[in-house]
């Protein structure tokens, strides 16, 4: 599918969606040629996520609902332009109209957002079909997109659409072929394609690095970890970020092995790795004026005749022992490592994004993220570009008190709580402990918002890409905050 900037609707344009707003109604009906009678029938009132199809001597109209014009904002628009290509069902060719999001005081946000629910909203996962539908929506083109910062807008949209919709594949890629190594080549292709230095650490490295947490839990599997190194570094940066997600590619829980049914979806356990992978696929697109490095270690956590056994203790990259109490709280172990290695750097701020406890969707749903910190200011910044980018999350403490629960009996630290509530929390205080206070981080559970179980305008059934958006936006924006 094609999506082009133009003034006015190509030859051979099969319908032209509308964004509508209650307050733009009358002037749909008047250029459109509307009846009452066939608004009435459909119950369209520009209300937020309608969408009725009319026929009219104007050929076909896709009207779609942005609700009241004052609450008219990005994540409209790009909902906007995912429900136009859905609801375009077999058409070939569609335009679409921006109406009521014109109102939008920033009309190369409103462009980027329309391009970006485009993109997300023709997403589909058909690797494993033996017959694969072919989407017959060839063109999209935005109408009245003639201006330069307009044009560039949808462009850059597409990119963050496609950088968001490669990490929804890796996602939706069974554990049994996108194996660690199998990512890391994935990675690998991507630096090479978009010109970024990349070092993929193999066992033996890993090994020599001293990287317990990630050989701990790969200890069961018959598959090599690897570990993913990646820049992009601008002439002169403007400080440096260091993204750091999660990479398990499958989770069985290890010899505290999961059920049958929490095993099902395991497949998204690299969801973090995914988001980090996305966000330097698409980051020349908006070209951060900061060095960007991502550290991403790679394994999946199996059983095994002699994997790590629940009582043993590993040693992290920075020195520190851990306690293994229970082999399914994996992620905080290999992330360990990473954040050891990340603040070897001394970068100007961390983010590590991980798939990293069931309790965070019992907390916030499956729609918002939690987010730690151990700095005010880089959580403020965060949320800003969380908000910017349209993806949700909402800050939980991490209380000095709680750290006792993770005091072990003969090691450092032990890799689970003594106690029963806050699990989400608790992961977090765990997180903590591998990073100084004088580094500015911050902590995403996304165990929640990584898969969905349903398909909902820019979202699909399985991976969703989140944090794509946000590790984009949050380095295109990025100033190094204070300590
Ligand atoms: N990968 C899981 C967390 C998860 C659960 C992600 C559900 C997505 C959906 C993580 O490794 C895990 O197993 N966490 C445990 C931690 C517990 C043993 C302290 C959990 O949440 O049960
Ligand atoms: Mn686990
Ligand atoms: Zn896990």
């Amino acid at each position: 599918m094609k999506l082009t900037a133009v003034r006015t609707a190509p030859a051979g344009t099969d319908a032209v969606a509308v964004a509508v707003a209650p307050e733009t109604l009358a002037d749909l009906k008047k250029q459109w040629k509307l009846t009452d009678a066939a608004l009435a029938a459909t119950g369209f009132a520009g209300n937020a996520d309608q969408v009725s199809l009319f026929e009219t001597s104007k050929g076909l109209l896709i009207a779609v609902g942005v609700g009241e014009i004052a609450a008219v904002n990005n994540k409209r628009a790009r909902r906007f332009g995912a429900l136009a290509v859905r609801a375009a069902g077999r058409l070939k060719k569609i335009a679409l109209d921006r109406g009521a999001l014109s109102k939008m005081e920033d009309q190369t946000d409103a462009v980027q957002a329309i391009s970006e629910g485009v993109i997300l909203g023709s997403y589909s996962f058909s690797e494993y079909r033996s017959k694969p539908s072919k989407p017959t929506l060839t063109n999209v083109a935005l109408l009245n997109c003639t201006v330069k910062v307009e044009k560039d807008a949808l462009t850059r949209g597409i990119a963050i659409g496609e950088a968001q919709n490669w990490a929804r594949t890796l996602v939706n890629r069974p554990g049994g072929d996108l194996t660690p190594a199998a990512l890391a080549n994935e990675a690998r292709a991507m630096a090479r394609r978009e010109g970024l230095t990349i070092k993929v650490l193999n066992l033996a490295q890993i090994q020599r690095l001293g990287l317990g947490g990630l050989l701990g839990v790969n200890r069961g599997s018959t598959q090599e970890p690897r570990f993913v190194e990646i820049t992009y570094a601008p002439p002169r940066p403007k400080g440096t970020l260091a993204l750091v997600g999660k990479g398990i590619t499958f989770d069985s829980g290890g010899l505290s092995i999961k059920t049958g049914e929490g095993m099902m979806t395991m497949k998204m356990d690299m969801g973090g790795a995914a988001a980090v992978l996305g966000c330097f696929s698409a980051i020349k697109a908006v070209a951060p004026k900061c060095k960007v490095v991502g550290y991403i270690p790679m394994t999946d956590n199996m059983s095994d005749g002699d994997a790590t056994r629940p009582g043993d203790v590993l040693k992290i990259r920075n020195g520190t022992t851990v306690e293994v109490l229970n082999t399914d709280a994996e992620g905080r172990l290999i992330l360990a490592d990473a954040l050891s290695l990340a603040v070897e750097a001394k970068p100007d701020a961390i983010i590590d994004l991980a798939t990293l406890t069931g309790a965070v969707e019992i907390a916030l749903g499956g729609k918002i993220a939690a987010i730690m910190s151990n700095n005010g200011p880089w959580q403020d910044q965060v949320l800003t570009a969380a908000g910017k980018a349209g993806e949700r999350m909402w800050p939980l403490p991490l209380p000095v008190d709680y750290r006792t629960y993770l005091d072990s009996d003969v090691a450092d630290l032990r890799n689970i709580s003594r106690s029963r509530g806050g699990g989400t929390i608790t992961a977090g205080l765990f997180l903590e402990a591998f990073v100084p206070a004088s580094i500015p981080w911050a902590h995403l559970d996304i165990a929640g918002t990584a898969w969905s179980d349903a398909d909902d305008a820019d979202v699909s059934k399985g991976g969703t890409g989140y944090g794509v958006r946000l590790l984009l936006k949050l380095a295109a924006d990025f100033e190094p905050p204070k300590k």
